[in-house]
């Protein structure tokens, strides 16, 4: 069911700048996080004024309003999430579910509380408020696992450059390298996809930003006019010349290293130019 709904999400969207801007490419970070701070804020807020505020007429309109917002702004938080969402791996799905599972209660009993409130039953609005901000927590909660214990918006290239040993170092002879066709070379621990263009070669790492699939296993795609390579699991595209992304999921760009070609050696180092 949750594969289901993941390809039903990701066939929608489609490839595009749509699908691009609620990943968060134009920002360079994940947009759904960013996104998602407004609805908990703003109920947050609508949960203090309920408990301090005194009951009055001022602090109800000012929590219908927070309350209003939150769920407008929830609406976005959703659709960005839901971009998201139809990347994830299985065992992420599980977990994604179960976040949207308790956003989606949680906005129904805001709704609810919205509701009751103009029917002048001010007392159960304020509890069912109250539910929805322990259940927007216990959401949000789910997010941050979602995000940092199984790493499904984290940057997977960050850690290359602290594993690349630093100098220069012979990666490849140019002649043994077929142009046009993408390649894989070992650097310590590190793969870099590595790609011939006549005498001229690029390196990227080649672990994917994203999820770290395997790019050299991907398509050399022309993007805007610029060489790229598009990973197999999910489509990111990522320019050579300089790692930087060109189309989502990946809102991180790829670590690039110097190439200096040399008697016929292929040497790399990696400088700081080269994150993106
Ligand atoms: S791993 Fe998802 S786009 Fe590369």
């Amino acid at each position: 069911m949750a594969t289901k709904v993941r390809d039903r999400v990701r066939h929608t969207l489609g490839p595009g700048a749509a699908r691009d801007l609620l990943n968060g490419v134009p920002l360079g970070h994940p947009l759904h996080p960013a996104l998602a701070q407004l609805p908990l804020g703003t109920w947050l807020s609508a949960g203090i004024v309920d408990l301090l505020g005194g009951h009055d007429e001022r602090s109800e309109r000012a929590v219908r309003v927070l309350i209003g917002s939150g769920l407008l702004a929830a609406g976005a938080a959703a659709a960005a999430g839901l971009a998201d969402y139809s990347e994830l791996h299985q065992r992420q799905l599980r977990v994604g579910v179960a976040h949207a599972g308790a956003n989606s209660l949680a906005v129904g009993c805001y709704l609810a509380s919205l509701l009751v409130r103009w029917g002048g039953h001010d007392r159960l609005g304020r509890r069912l408020g109250l539910a929805g901000l322990a259940v927007a927590g216990t959401s949000a909660y789910l997010g941050g696992h979602l995000a940092y214990r199984q790493a499904s918006g984290v940057n997977h290239a960050e850690e290359v450059t602290h594993l690349l040993p630093p100098g220069w170092h012979r990666v490849a002879r140019l002649d043994e390298l077929a142009a046009g066709r993408p390649e894989v070379r070992l650097l310590g621990e590190v793969p870099l996809l590595l790609l011939r263009q006549g005498d001229h070669v690029d390196v990227l790492a080649d672990r994917c930003s994203h999820l770290a699939g395997p790019l050299h296993e991907g398509r050399i795609v022309i993007d805007g006019g610029v060489t790229c390579v598009r990973c197999p699991w999910h489509g990111s595209t990522f320019r050579l010349a300089d790692g930087a992304v060109a189309h989502g999921p990946a809102t991180a760009g790829q670590p690039r290293l110097e190439v200096a070609v040399a008697h016929g050696d292929v040497e790399v180092r990696l400088s700081d130019a080269g994150i993106s």
